[in-house]
């Protein structure tokens, strides 16, 4: 199976997709920092379901980590990333350097920002972090101009995030999310597990098992949501990890619930060694 072609320019990438609108075909976004794995392979195939045509971009973006974050060890194998595209159904990589997305400079692009939802939850202990991810998901949407984008729910709050700007700007894009890929012992496939010790290795999962048992009190009848975080914090804690948020909330706009909400999520973030880790549970009750 052949690799998929680049395009590293903004002209390249914009010819190739006026072709295919000149043919008719819907055109999908699949936006990622590269280093893919299955989870990613999951998004364009999603997105192949969905469109004749599929777009990965590949950009590590700056704007979306903060001082002393991974940017420089962040890894990047482009190489390897198209090998493992081929046979998905990507049409498209889009590789473009920082100076092609970012032709004034880190400081002085325009930003796109989503108040509230980017300042709670991961957005404290990153602060700008969700503002770099929609300016450059903000671009790549006017790049490509796809018909639907396809995100991990890994990244929970960033989909909900990226769905309010998207509502806000009346970007014409259909957002999609596609459930979390998991090693066999739970844990969420991530480029940074990469980071793990294999004895903090073996700890990750922790994290995931405590949300489920939070999920799993909830679908029992449990809403001392205080008392179910508390706990979340606690084992997490146990399991040797530096817990940061630990927390119940509603899925459309991540503000805490109320006793009769239906549609929750049980979010959490921590450190283990150098990695910073996220996950959540979706818990649909009825
Ligand atoms: O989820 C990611 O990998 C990134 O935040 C994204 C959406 C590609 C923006 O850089």
């Amino acid at each position: 199976m052949s690799r998929p072609p680049v395009a590293d320019e903004v002209s390249g990438l914009r010819a190739r997709i006026a072709e295919w609108r000149r043919a008719g075909l819907r055109v999908a976004l699949v936006p990622t920092m590269g280093n893919l794995h299955e989870g990613h392979l999951d998004l364009v195939r999603a997105a192949a379901g969905r469109a004749e045509r599929v777009v990965a971009s590949v950009f590590v973006n700056p704007l979306q980590f903060g001082p002393g974050e991974d940017f420089a060890a962040y890894p990047r194998t482009l190489a390897d990333d198209l090998e493992q595209l081929a046979g998905t159904g990507c049409a498209l990589v889009f590789a473009p350097s920082e100076a092609v997305m970012y032709p004034q400079g880190r400081d002085g692009t325009t930003r796109v920002e989503v108040p509230g939802l980017g300042d709670m939850l991961c957005g404290t202990s990153r602060p700008g972090h969700f503002a770099g991810v929609t300016t450059v998901v903000a671009k790549l949407f006017n790049l490509v101009q796809p018909d639907l984008a396809v995100f991990g729910q890994k990244d929970y709050q960033q989909l909900v995030i990226i769905r309010q700007m998207v509502r806000d700007l009346d970007f014409p894009v259909d957002v999609r999310g596609v459930p979390t890929r998991r090693e066999s012992d739970g844990l969420a496939m991530s480029s940074r597990n990469r980071y793990l010790t294999p004895t903090e290795r073996r700890a990750a999962p922790a994290m995931h098992a405590a949300l489920q048992a939070a999920a799993e009190a909830l679908r029992a009848g449990e809403r001392d949501f205080v008392a179910l975080q508390q706990a979340g914090m606690d084992n997490i804690e146990s399991a040797g990890m530096s817990p940061e948020y630990f927390e119940v909330r509603r899925q459309d706009s991540l503000a805490p619930p109320a006793a009769d909400d239906r549609n929750l999520v049980v979010l959490a973030a921590s450190k283990l060694g150098r990695a910073r880790l996220i996950d959540n549970e979706l818990v649909e009750l009825d």
